[in-house]
């Protein structure tokens, strides 16, 4: 997500801002800006594009030795990624208040409104300048920085983290943190803020993190910390063991593991403002859609490539089962050059990560002249499919820098049961109240995923081991099938081996012919809780396999007694709701794939004749 610095001391800020953010790099951006104070004025420079950018325009626009400021690398969420969108956001019609925001305010269109009707002329599209605003007004009511910066934080719902300077205070720096990161550098005579300890770590290694619903104030020979109740608030130091250049991927040894470890923040984020806390579902991006349209809905043809049309699979039993409208899913390429049957009544959903991906692009190009409407959902804003298409939902997984896709899968999966639910509804095809049991259900994902991610050692072990395998296989049914398929992508474009994702129903049609005696196959087990559970079958699929030889990998729901007896090995996930599995039994293919690669010696950020955006047919 955004990168954030913050600093007050004795070195040129314009240099200690920009050397942070070019450490904060690693997190992916499409924006940059500085705001700092230098002889007594607010001086703010900001471009679109990489940090490069920012730098020259900066060398075209010099700004005088300065010792307080801050500085942004944006990733836009609300807001294409132009100059006026970038940060900082100047507030108040003395603009003398500068802000800089990591995070998504839910309810900044209210607050937006609450400004426009007192005739507040913004610049940008962004959420973030509403709280620059905000806190210039309360700031030229109060004539108090700190109590205007609170009263406003207090409104703020969803996640931010918010740095804030102003002309009027040249010696201090405000920040607030809720559900965003926010770490305190602490120096000689100079103190830091950022929105991990990258951004200042070649400065100094002592740190404090910032807890939720506080506010720092910050000056060069003095930290503060209080609550957003106005308490002071007590805090822990400690040490970064980080090298510099550790930092430049967030201290994790890869963007691939970084990602996985991201997982349950996208898939946080992607719920967020989406379903409250009675498990309704909202989705404000489909308003495009009237519910007409949507009643009118009499097919959706998900197209889509690698990895994101497994996503569109496994969505599609969550869209199917719940809206009762048939679903079926393309890739994209396939899709484009037959001769599709597509009506006005067809909904094309077109799932991408980058929203730069020809293949799916020509797709929807195609449907669209066809008459049919397209939904996309993508993870980056202001991509051509985006621009494109009649509605977006946005999935926020942040920046995807690894090739192979990670946590923007879990978001995309995400983002289609959230679809799946919108639309059932909408069209009052399943009672409301199954609909929200379902959207609680949604809620608990994010520490499940959590719980997954922190139990990954064993399936990077068992990658590990395996390193000289020629070949894997993967087996699951119902949303296992895609997940089956997910995890044999992700072994092929990480470590280079044969691996076969296959519907385990589809064993005795011929693949079985495949297992011979040591064949290692990693199975996704559903749950054995529910009714109609297919576990008794997967579980006759293990035993024809190991009769055969096959070393069975399974990943089963905790609590499942039966499988351990079939298998070499048992991988637990958390329970959930039966097709929400998917999201959990994914995520132990990731670091299998991953290990396994690491042990290869490969690279697993950048793998050999992949790119990150196939922007070519
Ligand atoms: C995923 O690990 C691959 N890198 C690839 O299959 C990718 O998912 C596919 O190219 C689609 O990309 P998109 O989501 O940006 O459209």
């Amino acid at each position: 997500m955004c990168g954030i610095v913050g600093y007050v001391g004795p070195k040129s800020t314009v240099d200690v801002l920009i050397g942070g953010l070019r450490r904060l790099e690693y997190r992916g951006y499409d924006s940059a800006g500085v705001s700092v104070i230098s002889e007594g004025h607010l001086q703010t420079r900001k471009k679109a594009g990489k940090l490069v950018n920012l730098i020259g325009e900066i060398d075209s626009h010099p700004i005088p030795v300065s010792h307080i400021g801050i500085g942004h690398t944006r990733w836009a969420t609300h807001g294409a990624p132009t100059d006026g969108n970038a940060h900082p956001h100047l507030g108040g019609t003395r603009e003398k208040l500068s802000l800089i925001h990591n995070g998504i305010i839910e309810n900044f269109s209210e607050l937006k409104a609450e400004l426009l009707a007192e005739g507040t002329r913004f610049a940008s599209d962004t959420d973030s300048e509403v709280a620059a605003h905000l806190i210039a007004r309360e700031y030229d009511k109060a004539g108090d920085l700190v109590v205007a910066f609170r009263t406003v934080v207090n409104r703020l719902h969803g996640a931010f983290t918010i740095l804030v300077v102003h002309e009027d205070q040249p010696d201090v720096v405000l920040a607030a943190r809720r559900n965003a990161p926010l770490v305190i550098g602490l120096g000689d005579g100079e103190n830091f803020l950022g929105s991990d300890v990258a951004a200042f770590v070649e400065h100094t290694k002592r740190a404090i993190s910032v807890g939720q619903d506080e506010i720092v104030i910050l000056r060069a020979e003095s930290v503060e910390i209080i609550g957003f109740d106005g308490k002071p608030v007590t805090s822990e130091e400690f040490t970064v063991d980080w090298d510099a250049t550790a930092a430049s991927k967030g201290g994790w040894p890869s963007f691939m593991a970084k990602e996985i470890a991201d997982q349950p923040q996208a898939v946080a984020d992607t719920l967020m403002g989406r379903v409250d806390s009675e498990g309704r579902v909202s989705i404000p991006e489909m308003d495009g859609l009237s519910a007409e349209d949507i009643k009118n809905i009499d097919r959706i043809i998900i197209v889509a490539c690698g990895t994101a049309s497994y996503a569109g699979d496994i969505a599609k039993y969550g869209i199917e089962k719940w809206s009762r409208i048939p679903v079926q899913v393309e890739l994209s390429h396939e899709f484009r050059y037959r001769d599709p049957i597509v009506t006005k009544n067809t909904l094309i959903v077109a799932i991408s990560q980058s929203g730069e991906t020809m293949d799916t692009l020509m797709a929807t190009r195609y449907a669209r002249d066809l008459g049919a409407k397209v939904l996309a959902i993508c993870n980056t804003q202001g991509a051509t499919l985006a621009r494109e298409s009649d509605a977006t939902i946005y999935t926020h997984a942040g920046p995807e820098v690894a090739v192979a896709s990670t946590k923007a899968l879990v978001a995309q999966i995400t983002a289609g049961f959230l679809l799946g639910l919108y639309l059932a509804e909408v069209r009052g095809a399943t009672p409301s109240s199954e609909l929200q049991k379902l959207g609680r259900e949604l809620l608990r994902l994010p520490a499940q995923v959590s719980e997954v991610i922190e139990g990954l050692d064993e399936a990077k072990a068992l990658g590990a081991a395996m390193a000289s395998a020629k070949s894997v296989l993967f087996l699951g049914r119902n949303v296992g099938f895609p997940v089956a398929m997910e995890g044999a992508l992700k072994l092929k474009e990480l470590a280079y081996i044969h691996a076969e994702g296959f519907a385990a129903g589809e064993l005795k049609h011929g693949p079985i012919a495949l297992i011979e005696e040591g064949q290692p196959v990693i199975v996704i087990v559903p749950s054995l809780r529910d009714e109609d559970s297919l576990h008794p079958k997967v579980i006759s699929n293990i035993q024809e396999i190991r009769a055969r030889g096959a070393k069975v990998i399974a990943i089963a729901e905790v609590g499942d007694t039966e499988v351990g007896q079939w298998s070499e090995h048992v991988i637990f996930v958390p329970e959930t709701e039966q097709l929400f599995a998917a999201i959990l039994t994914v995520i132990p293919l990731q670091a299998f794939a991953m290990a396994l690669a690491e042990a290869k010696g490969l690279d697993v950020d950048q793998p050999r004749n992949l790119a990150k955006s196939v922007t070519v047919e």
